[in-house]
């Protein structure tokens, strides 16, 4: 009989807001994949993971690059879930972690179209873990929308032209994956007069985290991977 396969979301960075079905899952589950980190040292998601896990179970890092090159990356997942497939067929559970939460804007998403590739009937949960941006608001005590208003929740990698028309559209943005492209941001922020009510955080909930509210002070620096912009309205203080 197949093993089960879970896919954890183990949150922004801070061990404490791991969800109690991660927790519980974490010290059962006997095979634990993880996204190897840079240079191939520990990931983010195994720092968070380790005080919870017994010493007994597997940790198996698995080498999924951060590429545009769409043919590599398909090679990695489906490298990736060959070798979770190989656990769950001799009967074992396995799970794969990942930060934030499992189904936004992460590879649990391409893994596991490649598993079901591999195996339609494999038996899938999907753990739910706390975002980025909702760890970002609450960390800072700042609304992320109120009644009707929206929010709007986008990827900054592209030219930052293309934000301005949805600066102008939202009230409430979230800018994910901004660092490589902060210093345009800037400049659009402010010449949309937002940059006052923004709030840049990198490395929410652990010992680097990073929270600048004069987002000039930030520009030109080279800015960490895990940061994110919060854009309020337009005179909203921050
Ligand atoms: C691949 S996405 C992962 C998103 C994640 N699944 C989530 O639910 O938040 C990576 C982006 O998430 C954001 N991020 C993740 N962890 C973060 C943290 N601890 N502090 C600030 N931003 C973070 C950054 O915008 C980063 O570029």
């Amino acid at each position: 009989m197949l093993g089960r396969f879970y896919g954890i979301g183990v949150g922004p960075g801070d061990p404490g807001l791991l969800t109690c079905r991660a927790v519980q899952l974490l010290q059962k589950v006997p095979v634990i994949f993880t996204p190897q980190g840079k240079g191939g040292g520990e990931g983010v998601a195994t720092t968070i993971i380790r005080d919870v896990l017994p010493a007994e179970t597997q940790v198996v890092s698995l080498h999924l690059p951060m590429t545009g090159d769409e043919s590599r990356l398909q090679e990695a997942w489906d490298e990736a879930a060959r070798q979770i497939y190989e656990v769950l067929a001799s009967g074992r559970e396995a799970a794969f972690i990942t930060i934030g939460d499992c189904l936004l804007f992460s590879t649990y998403g391409y893994l596991l179209k490649s598993l079901q590739k591999i195996n339609p009937e494999i038996e899938v949960e999907s753990v739910p873990g706390i975002t980025s941006f909702c760890a970002a608001a609450s960390r800072v005590n700042i609304p992320l929308a109120e009644g009707e208003e929206p929010l709007l929740i986008v990827p900054a990698l592209r030219d930052p032209e293309e934000l301005r028309p949805l600066l102008r559209q939202f009230p409430n943005l979230v800018l994910m994956k901004v660092a490589s492209r902060f210093d345009g941001v800037y400049d659009l922020l402010k010449e949309e007069g937002r940059d006052k009510s923004s709030l840049f955080i990198s490395r929410c909930g652990t010992a680097e985290e990073k929270i600048e509210k004069d987002l000039s002070r930030l520009v030109g620096q080279k800015l960490d991977y895990l940061s994110l912009l919060l854009v309020k309205q337009k005179g909203e203080e921050i």
